[in-house]
């Protein structure tokens, strides 16, 4: 083997023994450096005589070809092998299984409110709104429950505290939804004042309500579900015959037993308390109180701008947190109220 062959393979040994790029770095200076074997030799062809200096430097050439040639080839595979290494330590199992993002769900009081609407939709009710920092006068005396009445005292009402710090008497968080009863009343009279037949009025009202009360069974805010039928020949049957097929369609089951006593309440009359009993289950047989209701008394109708004498027609106030208790065997309003997910998470 020439001396030139042996530089080759000696620095392609040395190359090859290179295992990291700042090694394979160092070898190529010995041999392609400014003071490498290779560059020495070529320095050294003006030394040679004139006829050998074009063979030799043809031959030299030769060899820096080879040398460079392995240089290439050993930093590609370097370079690939060190890809490779990373490759393997950040690898990703794509065929592992997923872990998933928890799923949310619907609070089982939202799930009760929106099958309520569903079915009074159904049977062509609309779904109205109001405000729950309501008037007095909305809240109150337009429900026939004038100053000083004493059913006032029924609801332990939220008073609001003005910009001085003073107690606002006209100004409360709403005690139920039955102010948008007026509201509704109001808005569609008015709008239908120079109709020859007024149509009918027929809405349910979900929503928050709140009053001074707290404990097992009781929370300050609690929601209700006011309805109101208003027409021209409205009658208790009507609201027996809604109410109760309402409440066998939300329980699904045909036989539940439903049961209108007497009560009272300022802005109805008569007025009844609904019960409810089922006929299986741990609560067979128990009656239930779901919900008030009654006849629109005559003064709120006036107030909603309905003529009494032309106009009749029903409300009624039920509590959906009782109803949803009911239905999925809640026995803790406060569970409503916690956020705790080994509840919540439940009522998927
Ligand atoms: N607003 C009444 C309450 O909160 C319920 C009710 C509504 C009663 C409509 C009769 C008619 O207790």
């Amino acid at each position: 083997m020439s001396d030139l062959d042996q530089l080759v393979a000696s620095a392609e040994a040395d190359f090859a023994a290179a295992a990291e790029p700042a090694k394979l770095e160092d070898a190529k200076a010995r041999y392609l450096g400014k003071d490498g074997s290779l560059t020495a030799l070529l320095k050294g062809l003006g030394k040679l005589p004139v006829e050998e200096r074009k063979s030799a430097g043809a031959a030299i050439n030769q060899a820096k070809v080879s040398i460079e040639s392995a240089l290439t080839a050993r930093r590609e595979a370097l370079k690939t092998a060190q890809l490779e290494a990373q490759l393997a330590t950040e690898a990703l199992d794509v065929t592992l299984p997923g872990r998933g993002l928890p799923r949310g769900s619907l609070h089982p009081v939202t799930i009760s409110l929106d099958r309520i609407e569903q079915l009074f939709r159904s049977i062509g009710f609309d779904v109205a709104d109001g405000p729950e920092i309501e008037t007095d006068w909305h809240n109150f005396t337009a429900l026939n429950t004038p100053e000083n009445h004493p059913a006032r005292s029924m609801h332990d009402t939220f008073y609001l505290l003005g910009s001085d710090g003073k107690l606002q008497e006209e100004v409360l968080l709403r005690t139920h939804t039955s102010p948008v009863q007026i509201r509704a009343m109001l808005a569609h009279t008015d709008r239908h004042r120079d109709a020859a037949t007024m149509p009918e009025l027929r809405i349910i009202c979900p929503g928050r309500v709140y009053r001074v009360d707290s404990d097992a069974t009781h929370s300050p805010m609690f929601h209700q579900v006011e309805g109101l039928w208003v027409g021209e020949k409205v009658s208790f049957a009507d609201l027996k015959g809604v109410v109760a097929d309402f409440l066998r369609r939300f329980f699904e089951s045909d036989d539940l037993k439903v049961r209108f006593r007497p009560s009272f309440f300022p802005f109805t009359e008569p007025s009844a308390e609904i019960d409810v009993a089922f006929m299986s289950g741990a609560l067979e047989g128990r009656w239930l109180e779901i919900a008030g209701c009654g006849m629109v008394h005559p003064n709120v109708l006036r107030f909603g701008g309905f003529d009494p004498e032309k106009y009749t027609g029903f409300a009624f106030g039920m509590g959906p947190d009782r109803l949803t208790m009911l239905r999925y065997g809640i026995n803790d309003l406060r569970l409503f109220f916690e956020g705790d997910l080994r509840f919540l998470s439940q009522f998927r």
